[in-house]
């Protein structure tokens, strides 16, 4: 009796096991260029993995999104609140009872890290991990760095759960720990002094006083206090308050702006106290003396847990942290991002689904493009160099955001560093479908292999992106260029005009894309058809009249774009 009780549960196992195999889930053939497998990971190395359960209702999410976000909708501008958000992606109750009691079975601790519960985060050794989902933890080394990660390159789902778990992660995702995940091309140069009051050297220099003078900038401060917007690093990427403190008063000497912000952290992030590279300084400095009085948070994300930290993870947290928040930012400005090739589709599908929920609440998110022209964010910034197939960037290639390019010169043209083109992962959405058709018909059968003519479009606006003047923990003033430039320009001239919105009692502009392409839209940017994005060996895509994947549909003029979208707004 009691050796038959002893055996039971060996034998329930046993059933159990035989009962639940494993179904295949996801695999890549490789690690991504830049990573080599090292060696199998120890087996009781612990990793901190997370599954995304199947959210009930995702298609009535995108429609509410949709709704609240496109003009002339009834419902436009009738933001959701999160407890809204989170009806439609909770998990269905058989999803969580079955993800939970699984996890429990195996002794394995669980908490949720979403409010919806529809992420769920779990502690586990290598050995339980290759064995309960059929993987092959191994540890692969980034060679430029020598850091080390742990990832598998495939594995499985036990067949109770494979329709309950879109992913494991992370688990095929490759973004090197320790490393700022920028897509910055950034260049220094000494600049003694101020060559010329703005606007003389604004053919020279790109500052907030030539920014206002190009695209027609009120200088006056916001008023609305409750009108705020959130500026995302990574990794280490500490501001230092002095070097900002130094550049709003020599740059904007109208106005007594203090290098003032509030801090949020994500993802294990801290007060690090040690300046960051020149991304912080040039993010911060970019909001802070555009969007004159909007009131900003810095929010760092990472490094998170030292085997599993990567970009997805930081991005999740951080902006997942947003979601929850009962009145979020209006505007998120991020000059961060990656190759999309990093990425599974089921992981970058993960993250975009967060932006929609984002965009669902009224967040404007604007993400830079990335700074390799065709070749995306693994560019050397040698344009000879040939490649298998153009390089998308993410999150640009996520529907639910506005991707940023950059321009040059007076009058502007496209700048060759601005990334652009087509996802692999996401098809073109509707508000975008035929810009993206019409630029490639006259495109014709040129580039035909390099990149998928039925893929999301990137980027949609662009701004300024080249030679701006920035302070970082150096004394002397620099420049720098990229469209992580342009993107704080584009997304503080939105935050000014939600100032405007707000103070009016109208909405907030929320998910920005429907209105941008649509006629009102689009008549209050400045077309830019000059200039193309070279890069793997090719002179790149050509900026033309209309969309084009290097300027997308332009550069923002203020007064016009405040008119449209009092015009719009409810
Ligand atoms: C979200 O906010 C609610 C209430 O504001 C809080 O109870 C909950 O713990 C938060 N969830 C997460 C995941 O932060
Ligand atoms: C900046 O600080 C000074 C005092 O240090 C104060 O007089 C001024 O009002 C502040 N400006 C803003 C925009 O908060
Ligand atoms: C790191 O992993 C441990 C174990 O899973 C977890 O308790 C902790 O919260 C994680 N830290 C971060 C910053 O996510
Ligand atoms: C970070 O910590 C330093 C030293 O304690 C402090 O002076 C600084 O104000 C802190 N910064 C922020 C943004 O909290
Ligand atoms: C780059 O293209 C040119 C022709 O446009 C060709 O002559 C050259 O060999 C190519 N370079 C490489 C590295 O393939």
């Amino acid at each position: 009796m009691l050796l038959s009780l002893i055996y039971w549960p060996i034998l329930a196992l046993t059933i159990c096991a035989a009962s639940n195999p494993l179904v295949p889930h996801e695999k890549r053939d490789a690690a991504p260029a830049g990573f080599l497998l090292s060696s199998p990971a120890s087996s009781n190395t612990m990793l901190d993995l997370r599954m995304a359960l199947k959210q009930s209702n995702v298609a009535g999410l995108e429609q509410a999104l949709h709704d609240v976000s496109t003009p002339g909708s009834p419902s436009y501008g009738k933001h959701l609140t999160s407890e809204e958000v989170a009806a439609y992606t909770k998990p269905s109750v058989e999803s969580f009872d079955a993800a939970v009691s699984w996890l429990k079975d195996r002794g394995l601790f669980h908490r949720a890290v979403s409010h919806a519960g529809d992420w769920l985060q779990f502690s586990i050794s290598v050995k339980e991990a290759n064995e309960y989902f059929g993987a092959e933890f191994s540890v692969f080394t980034h060679e430029e760095t020598g850091s080390e990660i742990v990832r598998t390159l495939e594995y499985s789902l036990p067949v109770d759960l494979k329709d309950h778990i879109k992913i494991l992660h992370p688990t095929l995702s490759f973004s090197p720990p320790n490393v700022v995940p920028k897509i910055t091309a950034s260049r220094r140069r000494h600049l003694a002094t101020r060559q010329a009051p703005p606007p003389d050297d604004c053919p020279v220099v790109e500052s907030p006083a030539c920014l206002q003078v190009k695209y027609n900038i009120p200088t006056t401060a916001a008023t609305q206090p409750s009108n705020t917007m959130t500026v995302t690093g990574f990794q280490f990427n500490w501001p230092l308050t002095f070097p900002i403190q130094a550049f709003l008063n020599f740059e904007r000497p109208d106005a007594t702006l203090n290098a003032t912000f509030d801090t949020r952290y994500a993802d294990g992030a801290k007060n690090l106290t040690l300046a960051g590279d020149s991304e912080v300084f040039l993010d911060l400095e970019y909001t802070l003396g555009i969007a004159t009085g909007v009131p900003i948070t810095y929010l760092l994300s990472g490094p998170g847990n030292s085997t599993t930290a990567d970009f997805p993870t930081m991005l999740l947290d951080g902006f997942g942290l947003l979601l929850n928040d009962t009145v979020p930012p209006q505007v998120v400005s991020t000059s961060y991002g990656a190759d999309e090739s990093n990425f599974t589709p089921a992981v970058a599908e993960a993250v975009c689904n967060l932006f929609m929920q984002l965009g669902a609440r009224g967040v404007s998110l604007l993400f830079s493009s990335g700074d390799g022209g065709v070749q995306g964010g693994t560019s050397t910034g040698d344009t000879s160099e040939t490649c298998a197939a153009f390089g998308p960037t993410f999150p640009s290639g996520c529907p639910y955001i506005t991707s940023v390019g950059a321009t040059r010169n007076i009058p502007e043209i496209a700048a060759g560093l601005s990334s652009g083109g087509f996802s692999n992962v996401f098809p073109a959405p509707s508000y975008q479908a035929a810009d993206t058709a019409a630029y490639i018909t006259q495109l014709g059968s040129t580039y035909q292999g390099l990149y998928n003519p039925a893929g999301r479009g990137i980027p949609d606006v662009s701004a300024s992106g080249v030679d701006f003047r920035i302070r970082d923990f150096h004394p002397e003033w620099e420049t720098i260029s990229g469209t992580s430039a342009s993107t704080p320009v584009f997304a503080s001239i939105i935050s000014l005009i939600n100032d405007r919105l707000i103070e009016a009692g109208k909405s907030p502009m929320g998910f920005l894309n429907p209105f941008l392409y649509s006629a009102a839209g689009r008549a209050a940017l400045n077309d830019i058809n000059q200039g193309s994005n070279p890069g793997c060996n090719t002179t790149g895509f050509a900026a033309v009249n209309g969309w084009d994947p290097v300027t997308g549909l332009g550069t923002p003029d203020f007064p016009r774009l405040l008119a449209a979208a009092m015009a719009v707004s409810v």
